[in-house]
């Protein structure tokens, strides 16, 4: 079966393709022709994640899938969660995010945090979805340089290292990401 992943990101196309294997032919938003920044107007990573989705589904006639992933923060009522790309502003740059983030947890003693990332895949005009979290903590400075995004400032729990300081195959273990991941996987060797 041919089915888009609504990203342009490579890296995470290798991955999911390796996963699936020959079974599934897997393409980009580029190979499809899809040069839009798709819409993402929702108040939650479920709605956003389903609206790309469908995006590709109506405009292109493919099924297709689409992640979205946010870092939820119970002291902050869930911020930045949908905002998490640009938390600090339109510039989507990590660094401003994670000042904005550790500023506006400085007076708070709840450093409790977790990712979410939903996946949606639409198939023959059927809607699944698929949810990986990983709970952890938000320490007080940048600690490691692997990964992106807030890694530095991540801490899973049960781990004494940020997602910054693993390697990719550790943080693959446990991240919201490969658990949603893993979700979508088994639904499609099942087809
Ligand atoms: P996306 O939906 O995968 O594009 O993720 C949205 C934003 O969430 C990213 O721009 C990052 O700021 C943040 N984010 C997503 N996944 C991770 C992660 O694994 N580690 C750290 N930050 C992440």
């Amino acid at each position: 079966m041919k089915l888009c992943f609504a990203t342009n990101n490579l890296h995470k196309l290798k991955e999911i393709q390796a996963l699936l294997g020959d079974q599934f032919e897997l393409v980009t938003l580029s190979d499809i022709g899809c040069e839009t920044d798709i819409p993402e107007p929702f108040e939650t990573i479920a709605e956003n994640s389903a609206a790309k989705a469908k995006y590709v589904c109506d405009h292109y006639g493919i099924n297709c899938f689409a992640d979205d992933t946010g870092l939820e923060v119970t002291a902050l009522d869930g911020e930045p969660g949908v905002y998490s790309a640009r938390y600090a502003g339109p510039q989507r740059n990590a660094d401003d995010n994670i000042g904005l983030l550790l500023d506006n947890l400085s007076t708070k003693s709840d450093r409790s945090a977790r990712f979410l990332t939903v996946i949606t895949l639409v198939t023959d005009g059927k809607y699944q979805q698929f949810e990986g979290t990983v709970d952890g903590h938000i320490i007080s400075e940048k600690r490691g340089s692997n990964g992106f995004g807030y890694d530095p400032v991540f801490m899973p729990n049960g781990f004494d290292r940020t997602f910054a300081e693993m390697t990719l195959d550790e943080k693959s273990l446990l991240s919201h990401r490969a658990r949603a991941f893993a979700g979508l996987v088994g639904f499609l060797k099942q087809l």
